[in-house]
């Protein structure tokens, strides 16, 4: 086992990334089973879809929000909207269990915050969807960590400079794994390799709840 890991089998192992980035693993494994059923129920309100890029490209990553605001991309760009573009409704709530897993993990990793997240994006990743390399830069409010939670099949996350051309590394991102950037990581940039194909495995996705606080 690494050095870089608690030694201490109660504690979650913690992985720092970077100065402010830290990686829980499975954090939140035992909330898995709820949050994919609340993933369930958010999506037959305001269901995944292939957003269009302002490239006019369709993404492989399929997306919702729930919260205050959701992040739309369209061909006008990316920002975020009070309501859900398809229906012209409200984003359903955020889940409370899913504010005390955000609190319960800022508090772990020790990273500050300026407040509780308002913004929550949903992604579903088939096998083959990847998220090409970018920075989370539409908030309003830098102040708080970003907080992404991994779950279903496992991901190669690609974990980048401040600068897009600055070398990524690669970190594995599975089931349960809770991966928090804040402070002066909150703008590196980061994405995600297409999703291999399921082995053995019950689970035939990805999903990647990332919450933010964006106003
Ligand atoms: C994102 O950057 O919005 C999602 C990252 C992930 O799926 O792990
Ligand atoms: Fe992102």
């Amino acid at each position: 086992s690494s050095d870089l890991f608690a030694d201490d089998p109660s504690q979650p192992a913690q992985l720092r990334l970077s100065s402010e980035a830290v990686l829980l693993k499975g954090f939140a494994l035992p909330d898995a089973e709820a949050l994919l059923n609340d993933i369930a129920e958010i999506t037959q309100r305001a269901p995944f879809r292939h957003m269009v890029t302002p490239g006019g490209k369709s993404m492989s990553v399929a997306t919702t929000s729930c919260g205050d605001l959701g992040w739309v991309s369209d061909s006008r760009g990316y920002r975020y909207s009070r309501t859900d573009p398809q229906s012209d409704l409200p984003w359903p709530a955020t889940p409370a269990r899913w504010l005390d897993l955000a609190a319960r993990a800022v508090q772990v990793s020790g990273l500050s915050s300026s407040g509780a997240p308002d913004a929550c994006l949903i992604n579903r990743y088939v096998p083959g969807a990847r998220l090409s390399l970018h920075q989370d830069r539409n908030e309003r409010d830098f102040g708080a960590p970003i907080i992404s939670i991994s779950l279903g099949l496992p991901a190669i996350f690609l974990w980048g400079g401040i600068q897009r051309a600055d070398r990524t590394r690669t970190i594995p991102l599975e089931h349960g794994d809770v991966l928090l950037w804040g402070g002066v990581d909150r703008l590196r940039f980061h994405g995600v390799r297409p999703v291999a194909q399921g082995v053995a495995s019950a689970r035939d996705c990805r999903f990647n709840i990332t919450m933010r606080k964006a106003d």
